[in-house]
């Protein structure tokens, strides 16, 4: 009898970690979603670059200038987690993704599986990057081997149980991984250019990952019904604010107040930019006056949120 319960529990188990192992295979992208190797155009992914703000994880915060594009590994991200530490990504041989192909690093930016297939953490945020269309990924990593190798490794990420096994990461991806829009269509009327920042917003800007709540106590997926409505701060005190166009958000800003803000990190009210949007601003004056203005052109025609169902529901 108690070996019977014994093999019993023995094949549960094993049939358990035969279902995760499976469930946890890397997902890889097909072929016909990867650029033709070396199609990349260097001054194009400078564009993406800055939108995509690698710099914020990848270099130094206190890095300046020249500095500041030496990318091997970045300021310890801090979360309820515990310690990320964003990776060496410069095109160093051994360090960092020098020996990278193509296929490789759009599998990272898009899929989240390194080269050895190990599912890598969504505080890297390929939830967004994978939206990127293949072109510009080509056109990134043209424009990161264009940037300065640097020798040596950042330190291992310091988690804390059970978030510290990565394989989990897998499971996770098969619930919140997916490459649709996280808004349903904007209104029929919305202007070119709110397209092209739905583009830039949704991906590779991934203004979501902070300014949208998330399920599962911050464990989660983001909650697309609340898309920009504001979020706890994931790096500590404070909240991150609503960027609807609501009156809780920022409903009484106009397209150009957006868009200078973007440039300047002023406000309309001359207040300056803070915490961790001060690297994103410095990124988004880096990008031309219309991408700032279409990324200015969607905020305004996301739906408003934050103001009551009935304004929600508008
Ligand atoms: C919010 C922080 C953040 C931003 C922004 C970010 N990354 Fe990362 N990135 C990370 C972290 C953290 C990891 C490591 C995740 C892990 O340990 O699983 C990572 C991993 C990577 C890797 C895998 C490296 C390896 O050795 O496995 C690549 C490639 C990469 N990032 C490229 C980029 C590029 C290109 C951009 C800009 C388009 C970018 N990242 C933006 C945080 C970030
Ligand atoms: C790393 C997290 C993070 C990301 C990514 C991020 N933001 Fe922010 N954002 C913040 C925080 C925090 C603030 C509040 C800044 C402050 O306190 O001055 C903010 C403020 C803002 C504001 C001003 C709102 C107000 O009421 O003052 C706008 C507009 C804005 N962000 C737009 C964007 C856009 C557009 C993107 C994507 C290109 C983006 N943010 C990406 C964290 C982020």
């Amino acid at each position: 009898m108690l070996n019977n319960i014994l093999i019993g529990v023995f094949v549960v188990v094993l049939a358990g970690a035969g279902g995760f192992k499976l469930l946890t295979l890397p997902q890889r992208l097909g072929p016909d979603q990867i650029a033709a190797e070396g199609s990349g155009d260097a001054v194009r992914g400078e564009r993406i670059f800055w939108a995509g703000g690698c710099v914020s994880c990848h270099a130094p915060s206190r890095a300046e200038g020249e500095d500041g594009l030496r990318l091997a590994g970045g300021d310890p991200l801090k979360t309820d987690f515990g310690i990320f530490h964003g990776p060496n990504i410069s095109p160093h041989p051994d360090d960092g993704i020098g020996g990278w192909s193509l296929a490789d690093f759009a599998n990272a930016l898009q899929r989240g599986v390194d080269p050895e297939g190990r599912h890598l953490y969504p505080a890297f945020p390929y939830t967004s990057y994978v939206r990127m269309t293949k072109e510009d990924v080509a056109d990134l990593f043209a424009y990161l081997k264009t940037l300065p190798p640097v020798a040596g490794k950042a330190p291992a990420n310091e988690l804390t149980f059970p978030f510290n096994i990565r394989p989990a990461v897998g499971l996770w991806k098969l619930a919140f991984l997916g490459d649709g829009s996280p808004v349903a269509d904007l209104p029929a009327d919305a202007s070119e250019a709110a397209h092209a920042g739905r583009y830039l917003v949704e991906g590779p800007g991934h203004c979501g990952e902070c300014h949208t709540p998330r399920g599962f106590a911050g464990a989660g997926g983001l909650e697309t019904g609340e898309w920009l409505a504001g979020a706890p701060n994931p790096e500590g005190r404070g909240r991150v604010p609503n960027i609807t166009p609501a009156k809780a958000g920022i409903g009484s800003w106009s397209e150009k107040d957006i868009a200078y803000y973007l440039e300047s990190g002023f406000t309309p009210d001359f207040d300056s930019v803070g915490g961790p949007m001060v690297e994103v601003q410095e990124n988004m004056a880096k990008l031309t006056d219309e991408d700032r203005a279409a990324i200015a052109a969607y905020l305004k025609a996301v739906p408003p949120r934050g103001d009551g169902e009935a304004a929600a529901e508008r």
